[in-house]
């Protein structure tokens, strides 16, 4: 099949990087998982102590940051100057400050400019808030992902438990912060969370895994046939 690209997003927790993954592995694509560079960063800042309140200074540092996104066994690999953080960049600290930080139209500019770079010569899944509407709106297959807060926030749930890191997490606390981040996604100015034109809506409230990648390959043929 000739390849092509496709583009995933959606808010926090509709499940799109365990989609967008089992996605490229069936069609051998490469799988680009945006939301981790934007979390890269903001490790990065965290570690350094760089002000969240100053734009200028985080600016800076992401202008001098090192990114590089590499296939793992068990899923991609981030690496920021050379050090692996994937782990890290996972923590409760960066993810309550991810949106700030992404709020920052420059820093965004910057990252958009790689992830355009990684696209450019197709086959690849894509996932985050933008692809669709800013970083490939030309993805031959788009597609917004959503789920209810309620069953984002238990579907978090179920995964922290099962990492053993849900000690002292309630259930209603998850939904308040994945509410809060949805909103501070949507309202921002640059690149809010929109659903792109063309994309195709999947709301997977009471949808499997199997069902959801299932729905996508069938929009991926529908796009072969068709293009
Ligand atoms: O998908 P995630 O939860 O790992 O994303 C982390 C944050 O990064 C999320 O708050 C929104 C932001 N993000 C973004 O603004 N644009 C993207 N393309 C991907 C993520």
């Amino acid at each position: 099949m000739k390849k092509f690209n496709i583009a995933i997003d959606g808010p926090a927790g509709a499940g799109k990087s365990t989609i967008a993954r089992l996605v490229a592995e069936r069609l051998g694509f490469i799988y680009v998982d945006t939301g981790a560079m934007y979390r890269a960063v903001t490790w990065k800042i965290l570690r350094t102590d760089t002000s969240l309140e100053q734009d200028d200074q985080m600016i800076r540092l992401v202008q001098h940051t090192d990114i590089q996104l590499l296939p793992g066994e068990k899923g991609q690999l981030v690496y920021v100057d050379g050090d692996d953080v994937t782990l890290n960049i996972r923590y409760p600290e960066v993810t309550s400050n991810v949106s700030r930080v992404a709020s920052v139209a420059e820093i965004r500019k910057i990252l958009v400019a790689k992830q355009k770079e990684m696209a450019a010569s197709k086959g690849v899944v894509m996932d985050g808030r933008d692809i669709g509407s800013t970083v490939l709106p030309d993805a031959e297959v788009k597609v917004f992902l959503t789920a209810s807060v309620r069953v984002r926030a238990d579907r978090r749930f179920k995964e922290l438990q099962a990492a053993g890191q849900a000690d002292g997490i309630t259930l209603e606390r998850l939904e308040a912060d994945i509410a809060a981040r949805d909103k501070m996604d949507q309202e921002r100015e640059t690149s809010p969370l929109v659903r792109a034109e063309g994309a195709v809506l999947l709301d997977t409230t009471e949808m499997s895994i199997p069902e959801v990648v299932e729905s996508i390959l069938s929009l991926c043929r529908e796009h072969a046939v068709g293009g």
